[in-house]
């Protein structure tokens, strides 16, 4: 399976658990999660989605390790992410402790934002 596809797969998956939670937070009447909710859905579907887009327009089937390694810590970093989001906002583990998987959980996203931005400036384009 190509990259495009495996981070379209990604941001489906994001899509389904994120709505799942919006629903739960529609109908149990509490948007405590609210934060947890934006996140997956923007986080995980959306900023997969478009690197899924990416992958498809610009490019081309690279499956270099540097873009297999850009998958995979968006991926963690974006999990680490949720999974912190949901127990600081279910107010199952405070703060002061989460903020260790938090933290570096926003470098991670961040890093393989700034690995996707490497990924576009230095592909070759082919002719015009
Ligand atoms: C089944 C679909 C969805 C349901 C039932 C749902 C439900 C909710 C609920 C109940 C809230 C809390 C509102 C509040 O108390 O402020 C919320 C907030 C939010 N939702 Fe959804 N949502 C859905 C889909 C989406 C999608 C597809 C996205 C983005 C791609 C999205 C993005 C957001 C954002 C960014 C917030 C935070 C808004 C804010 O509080 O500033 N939601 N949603
Ligand atoms: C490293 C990545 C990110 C970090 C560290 C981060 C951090 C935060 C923080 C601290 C808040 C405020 C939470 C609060 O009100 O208590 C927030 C809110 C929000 N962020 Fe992010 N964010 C990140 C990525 C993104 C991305 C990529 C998007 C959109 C594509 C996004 C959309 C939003 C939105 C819409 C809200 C308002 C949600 C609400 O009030 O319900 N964030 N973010």
């Amino acid at each position: 399976m190509g990259l495009d596809r495996k981070y379209l797969t990604w941001s489906l998956v994001y899509v389904v658990l994120g709505m799942s939670l919006g629903i739960f937070m529609a109908a149990s009447g509490n948007h405590g999660q609210h934060i947890t909710h934006a996140h997956i859905l923007l986080v995980g579907f959306v900023v997969s989605f478009i690197y899924a887009v990416i992958h498809k327009l610009w490019l081309e089937g690279e499956a270099s390790k540097l873009a297999r390694a850009q998958l995979i810590v968006h991926q963690v970093g974006a999990l680490m992410m949720f999974f912190g989001l949901f127990l600081l906002y279910g107010g199952l583990v405070p703060p002061e402790q989460i903020e260790m998987v938090l933290a570096p959980s926003t470098i991670i996203v961040f890093s393989a934002a700034l690995m996707m931005i490497i990924l576009v400036v230095r592909k070759k384009q082919g002719p015009v």
